[in-house]
């Protein structure tokens, strides 16, 4: 397992490190990222558990995931005040360098198979240049656009990590009941989106409001949240996966729910 960067381990120093420092069971899109980075060892941002943390549950992946959306959010300790524009681009060069490796895995200018075997389904490079880009494409995107002081931004995130993830790994263990539209969904997986992108982009919306980023009426937001959640289980659960990918499709719809409730 390849470790991560110093400045992704920010704010949430026990969670991200957890669940970064132990290998993940398949999805991840940061940990291979930097493969020549300097071991994780910091001591001022190593969190004394790590060494004793028990191996991941079989969530992880969405935990990952998002964990690593939620990192490159997330103020450094000491730059709190450092300026946003800038705070910005630095943040997106992560996903940037991720992105980079995928266009050269997925082309097969060189050879990881780790890297593959960690991201893709069917172990083809090829598909590197599919769902996992596009991922880390919309999680730039989202950096970009609307960084942290905006919750549209944010819920796109919670949707797309938090919702799709979750829904992935609960369809594919329990999801023997089809949705009648669509043979390759399940109900379960899209109820398990909908709760569960709820509850993710609802406390990343908690969590950057409490520092301070933005403000928000917890009533509204609920109400909106809960909207945006609905929005996007019915885009993931259309029978249009062939057309666009989810992890294009699930954001993007995300984005457009959210501004439209958030700024009417
Ligand atoms: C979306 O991105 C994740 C993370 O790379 C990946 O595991 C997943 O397979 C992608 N989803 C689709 C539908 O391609």
């Amino acid at each position: 397992m390849c470790t991560p960067p110093h400045f992704l381990i920010l704010l949430l120093p026990g969670l991200s490190s957890s669940l970064l420092t132990s290998p993940p069971t398949h999805v991840s899109i940061f940990s291979t990222a930097f493969p020549n980075a300097p071991p994780y060892s910091q001591p001022t941002l190593q969190p004394p558990l790590s060494s004793k943390t028990p191996p991941l549950p079989p969530l992880s992946s969405p935990a990952l995931m998002l964990s690593s959306s939620v990192s490159i959010l997330s103020p450094k300790k000491n730059s709190f005040n450092s300026n946003a524009g800038e705070a910005r681009y630095f943040a997106s060069l992560v996903p940037l360098v991720n992105c980079s490796r995928l266009i050269i895995h997925g082309l097969s200018l060189a050879d990881d198979q780790s890297l593959v075997k960690s991201v893709t389904r069917e172990g083809n490079p090829k598909e590197l240049l599919r769902g996992p880009l596009y991922y880390v494409v919309m999680l730039m995107l989202c950096a970009l656009v609307f960084w942290r002081e905006s919750p549209v931004g944010l819920i796109a995130l919670g949707m797309m990590c938090g919702g799709d993830g979750f829904a992935d790994i609960m369809g594919r263990k329990f999801g023997s009941s089809k949705i009648p539209y669509n043979q390759t969904k399940s109900w379960v997986g899209s109820i398990s989106m909908l709760v569960s992108g709820f509850f993710v982009s609802i406390g990343m919306v908690w969590y950057y409001s409490a520092l301070g980023y933005f403000q928000m009426d917890w009533g509204d937001t609920v109400q909106r949240v809960a909207l945006v959640s609905l929005v996007a289980t019915v885009v993931e659960s259309l029978p249009i996966s062939n057309l666009i990918d989810d992890n294009i499709s699930v954001p993007l719809a995300s984005m457009l729910a959210a501004y439209l409730t958030f700024t009417h």
